[in-house]
C-alpha cells in the first residue's frame, strides 16, 4: 500500500446568534428558517487525511482536547466519516474509491455545547474533496458540509459572520443547492469577542442530531417560527448599526426560545446544570455593574459570552475567576475552512 498525499485542513466552530433548531426536511439537512453565526477563532478542528491508493485502508483517528495521544475513534464517529465520505464520492460522482486514515484534532471540548461536529464536518468536507483530487467553489463546499448531518456546518465553510440560507428540497439535484451558508461580513467588520466559558467538559448524553427529530413536537415551536424572521430581521439591523445592545438583547431572547422548545419538545432536552445558570446571572450582575455583554447558549451546557473587544479582559479574567467555571477560551471572529497542508 502507497501512501499518495496528506491534506490537513483547519476549520472553525461557530456560534449561533439566531439559531437553528428542527429540521423541515430532514434527509437533506434544510432547517426551518435562515440563521446566522460567528465563526470561532480559537474554538477549531484540525483534520488530517493521509491518502492512500489502497481503498480498503478506512481509519479514523481521534486525539481529545488536552491529550496528547491519537487512539482510534469511536464506533458512532467511524459509522458517521464513513457515511459522509460516501456522501461526498457522490456528490463529485467519482468512479474510484481511494483509502484514508483521517486524524482529527479538537483545540476545545467536544460534544459540550460548542460547536465540534461544525467544525469537524466542515474540515471533513474540505479535506475529503482534496483527497478525491479536487476543487470546489466555497458555495459547493458549504452545501456539502451540510450534507454531513451537522447542517451548522455549512457556516464553518465561509468567512467571519455567516449566513445559513434555509433553502427548499424541491430543486432539481438531489442535494438542494439552494440550502448553504455564505459570509455577510468579514471577520473584522466588527470587533466583537466571544467568551466561551467551560463549566464543565462532560460529553452530553444526546446530541443535537437526535435533538432536531423532535423539535416540532414541542407547544413553543410554532411560536418561534414566527417569531424567528422578525428577531433575524432585527439581528442583521443591529449589524449594519453595530448596535451592541441591540444584539445582544435579541440574542438573549433568541437563545431562551430555542432553549424553551428543546426543554418542552418530546425526550425534553434540558442541557443546563446548576452551573450553567449561576453563569448566566453573573452575565446579568457583570451587565448591571457597568461591563456590557450578553449571553447565548448552544445543545450544551456551556456558555458563549459576547462583548465587544474593549471588554474582552474583563470580561474573560471574571469568569475565570468564578468557583463554577473551568476555564473560558476567548474567541474573535475567524475565516472559514482553510487547507493549510496539501502534499504530494
Ligand atoms: O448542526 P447541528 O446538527 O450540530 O445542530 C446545531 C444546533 C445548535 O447548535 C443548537 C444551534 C445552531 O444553530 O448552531
Amino acid at each position: 500500500m502507497t501512501k499518495i498525499n496528506t491534506i490537513t485542513v483547519k476549520s472553525p466552530a461557530n456560534i449561533a446568534f439566531i439559531k437553528y433548531w428542527g429540521q423541515k426536511d430532514k434527509t437533506l439537512t434544510l432547517p426551518y428558517h435562515d440563521n446566522f453565526a460567528m465563526n470561532l477563532s480559537d474554538c477549531t478542528t484540525t483534520v488530517t487525511i493521509d491518502v492512500y491508493d489502497d481503498p480498503k485502508k478506512q481509519e479514523i483517528k481521534v486525539k481529545p482536547y488536552k491529550q496528547t495521544d491519537f487512539s482510534p475513534a469511536p464506533e458512532s464517529v467511524t459509522k458517521s466519516v464513513t457515511k459522509f465520505y460516501q456522501t461526498v464520492r457522490d456528490y463529485l460522482e467519482m468512479v474510484d474509491d481511494i483509502g484514508y486514515t483521517v486524524w482529527v484534532e479538537h483545540t476545545f471540548p467536544h460534544k459540550a455545547g460548542i460547536a465540534s461536529s461544525a467544525s469537524f464536518f466542515s474540515a471533513l468536507a474540505l479535506a475529503f474533496v482534496s483527497a478525491f483530487g479536487q476543487k470546489l467553489p466555497e458555495k459547493e463546499l458549504s452545501i456539502l458540509a451540510r450534507l454531513s448531518g451537522s447542517g451548522s456546518a455549512a457556516r464553518s465553510i465561509p468567512d467571519g459572520f455567516t449566513w445559513w440560507h434555509m433553502g427548499s428540497s424541491d430543486d432539481k439535484n438531489g442535494f438542494s443547492a439552494s440550502s448553504f451558508a455564505e459570509s455577510m461580513h468579514p471577520p473584522d467588520y466588527w470587533d466583537l469577542t466571544d467568551v466561551v466559558v467551560i463549566t464543565s467538559q462532560e460529553e452530553k448524553k444526546t446530541g443535537s442530531q437526535d435533538g432536531h427529530g423532535t423539535a416540532e413536537t414541542s407547544p413553543f415551536f410554532a411560536d418561534r417560527l414566527i417569531s424567528v424572521p422578525d428577531r433575524l430581521k432585527e439581528m442583521e439591523q443591529a449589524f449594519e448599526e453595530k448596535n451592541f445592545t441591540r444584539f445582544g438583547t435579541l440574542l438573549e431572547q433568541e437563545a431562551l426560545s430555542m432553549h424553551f422548545v428543546m426543554m418542552t419538545q418530546e425526550e425534553p432536552l434540558f442541557f443546563w446544570s446548576g452551573k450553567t445558570v449561576e453563569v448566566l446571572k453573573k452575565v446579568l450582575d457583570l451587565r448591571r455593574q457597568g461591563t456590557e455583554c450578553y449571553y447565548t447558549i448552544d445543545a450544551g451546557q456551556n456558555v458563549h459570552i459576547m462583548c465587544e473587544g474593549k471588554n474582552t479582559d474583563t470580561v474573560a479574567s471574571f469568569f475565570q475567576e468564578q468557583s463554577e467555571v473551568e476555564e473560558v477560551i476567548v474567541n474573535k471572529p475567524a475565516v472559514g475552512a482553510r487547507v493549510i497542508v496539501d502534499e504530494e
